[in-house]
């Protein structure tokens, strides 16, 4: 089977991982670069030796000579760039959070499924070790049903400067960009239900921006679980690191990061703790790996014709919990979805 041919736009933060992990893939030649800095490109190129340089994804395209394209750019650029890549039949993953709105990830729905090519949504915690072996903890009925979650997006006494803080560029503050991990998490380790209602309490507190720095939110989904969820940057304390996720069932509880189980032994007459065996803190919290297992996922799908998950759907479902919940916070009132 012939490597496949990824381009990486943007040349920042995530785009290093990214193409860090493309490296780690024997299947997956990093074969482009688009950043419309000259200045940021050329070294990014030459530290991972990526031949061809764009300054803009149409003379990419124009070009040709590539597969898929993994899009890294501030989260206004995430539509309109998946969407042009997704048209010339480019499969695409995209960063999280997927556009800036749930009405920009229908139409980038829209594009992959006219085109064919595929659009995967970058919600790494789904590729994380713990998180898996928490979810397969879960899917052997460990806890009986889940009643309810709570999980947390937040950085304590700190928070990103630059686009991320303005809304014209990121769509939302804390929410948009750590809450909706927690949000994922919660939602991946559920089983992918459908939310049905969103309340939520968002403001900016800590810093003086456009965007919210402190959120909590709840969701109830269409099991009948509801989801406590925790955004924020700049807070004081957090219960737990990002996409940290405790999980009430009706015979256990189970939490995530530090990664165990608690259920009850009744002959004993007391609770018993089962250990996962990671340890108790990660350093750092967002290991390269889980970058790596998620890009092969995605070279995967594309070289195994399958849909990716989590994809479109999954990634317009978090926009739209996350729209519904700017919506109540602004109207005070429940939203229905
Ligand atoms: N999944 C995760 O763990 C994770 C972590 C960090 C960031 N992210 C997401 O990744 C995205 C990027 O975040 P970041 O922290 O890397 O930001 P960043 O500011 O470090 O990088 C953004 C990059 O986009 C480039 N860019 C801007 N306009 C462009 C254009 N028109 N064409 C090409 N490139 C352009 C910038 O030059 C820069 O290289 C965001 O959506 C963010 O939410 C995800």
């Amino acid at each position: 089977m012939s490597k496949l041919r990824l381009a990486v736009l943007g040349t920042g933060y995530i785009a290093r991982i990214h193409a860090e992990a493309a490296r780690s893939q024997a299947d997956v030649e990093l074969v482009a670069v688009v950043n419309h800095h000259e200045d940021s490109m050329r070294p990014f190129a030459a530290q991972f030796g990526i031949p061809r340089q764009y300054t803009s994804l149409d003379d990419l395209i124009a070009e040709g000579g590539v597969d898929a394209i993994s899009i890294n750019s501030p989260n206004y650029l995430h539509a309109p760039q998946s969407i042009r890549a997704l048209q010339a039949g480019i499969h695409v993953m995209v960063e999280k959070p997927m556009a800036m709105n749930a009405r920009e990830a229908r139409q980038m729905m829209n594009a992959s499924e006219l085109s064919g090519a595929k659009l995967m949504v970058a919600h790494c915690w789904r590729f994380d070790d713990e998180v898996r072996w928490l979810k397969q903890q879960l899917d052997e009925d460990r806890i009986g049903p889940i009643v309810r979650t709570k999980g947390s997006g937040v950085h304590v006494y700190w928070g990103p400067s630059g686009w991320f803080t303005e809304a014209r560029y990121a769509g939302g503050g804390a929410l948009a960009d750590m809450g909706i991990h927690a949000i994922d998490t919660a939602r991946f380790l559920l089983g992918d239900p459908q939310p049905v209602e969103v309340y939520a309490d968002i403001r900016t507190e800590y810093g003086d921006y456009d965007v919210d720095d402190t959120g909590v939110i709840l969701i109830t989904w269409d099991t009948g679980a509801t989801s406590l969820i925790e955004s924020g940057w700049w807070q004081p304390h957090t219960d737990g690191p990002e996409a940290s996720t405790q999980i009430y069932g009706k015979r256990g509880f189970a939490r995530l990061f530090p990664t165990y189980l608690t259920v009850p032994d009744p002959l004993e007459q007391r609770v018993v703790r089962i250990e996962s065996g990671f340890p108790e803190t990660r350093d750092p919290h967002c290991p390269q790996r889980m970058y790596d297992t998620q890009l092969a996922y995605f070279a995967d799908c594309i070289q195994q014709d399958r849909t990716p998950v989590p994809g479109g759907i999954e990634g317009w479902i978090n926009l739209k919990i996350v729209d519904a919940a700017y919506e109540s916070s602004r109207t005070q009132k429940v939203v229905d979805l």
